[in-house]
């Protein structure tokens, strides 16, 4: 396992690669590491003759009022459980070295699949996104990339850039990992203390109301995102930010309910803000992601 931290290092560990022919799979990350990006970690292992995650905290993607400065931080720890998924290096910038003096060039999403959900709330948010993983992309050079269906319009987002820049790297998208209650795997998911935590699964509990829904009258979206309010409405720790059914690529809203479909949700535990989706595929099968305990799994 090799700690990256600059980029005269990584260039020149990547050339080496290079060389050799090596395929190489890159799992971009934030850090502070879950079942959910172990389990991109292992797939890429799988698919991947070398395997790159990074970590850094990316400081163009948080807003003013949002928490960069707590968000959770643990490099030692985050190595020894890539090194045990068989990651073989790890690059881990500083905010400098990717964002130097007089850094002024974005990549900026434009359109309604930025107008909506995560992007109407968190102003900048996809830019800084799409910016990070642009440069990650270009430092790299992997084959392939590796994202999370848990952040669905991030993925929709990141599917977007590769196609409107060109760039050369297939993007693999792997399923939500849950806790055994259904809570998703999240980073932030450390700020849900006492009775936060059993309060949290009101999302996972929500979409599984608006999946029953949608399958019992696909016709009307609404009754979906309804039934999918009144479960959060019923929590008292819990306020929604928003419930909605959308097109996975575009996240325009829908009026009927057909497939595929996003549903997707935001909600505040407390004072922590939780997002979770489940996708309804184009072939008409669900995926809600998987549980870390394999007898809860479908
Ligand atoms: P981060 O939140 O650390 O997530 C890194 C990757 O892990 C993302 O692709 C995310 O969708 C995925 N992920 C998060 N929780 C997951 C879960 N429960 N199950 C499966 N996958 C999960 O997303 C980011 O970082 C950043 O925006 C980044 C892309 C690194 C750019 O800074």
């Amino acid at each position: 396992m090799r700690l990256i931290t600059t980029l005269e290092d990584l260039r020149q560990t990547r050339d080496g690669w290079s060389r050799q022919g090596r395929t190489i799979g890159l799992l971009p990350t934030m850090g502070y590491l879950h079942a959910g990006h172990l389990s991109h970690a292992r797939t890429a292992r799988a698919e991947n003759d070398i395997v790159v995650a990074s970590v850094f905290v990316n400081p163009t993607q948080f807003g003013p009022n949002e928490d960069l400065a707590r968000y959770p931080r643990d490099l030692p720890r985050d190595t020894a459980l890539l090194a045990d998924a068989g990651v073989d290096a790890i690059f881990a910038p500083t905010a400098d070295a990717m964002y130097p003096a007089g850094f002024a060039t974005w990549v900026e999403p434009a359109g309604p699949l930025t107008e909506r959900l995560e992007a109407a709330r968190r102003p900048g948010h996809f830019r800084g996104v799409a910016t990070v993983v642009a440069k990650l992309l270009l430092l790299v050079g992997p084959t392939r990339a590796y994202f999370g269906q848990k952040d669905a319009q991030q993925v929709a987002v990141v599917r977007r850039l590769i196609a409107d820049l060109n760039l050369p790297v297939e993007l693999r998208v792997g399923p939500t990992i849950r806790e055994p209650d259904g809570l998703a795997m999240s980073s932030r998911n450390v700020y849900l203390t006492g009775d936060a935590r059993p309060a949290a699964t009101a999302l996972y509990r929500a979409l599984t109301a608006g999946r029953a829904a949608f399958d019992a009258a696909p016709s009307s979206a609404d009754a979906v995102r309804e039934a999918m309010r009144s479960v959060i409405a019923a929590e008292p720790l819990a306020t929604l930010d928003y419930a909605d059914v959308c097109d996975p690529a575009t996240c325009a809203p829908l009026i009927t309910s057909e497939a595929p479909a996003l549903l997707a949700l935001a909600a505040r535990i407390g004072s922590t803000r939780l997002i979770d989706n489940f996708l309804l595929r184009a072939d008409g099968s669900w995926d809600i992601g998987q549980f870390t305990d394999a007898r809860h799994a479908e």
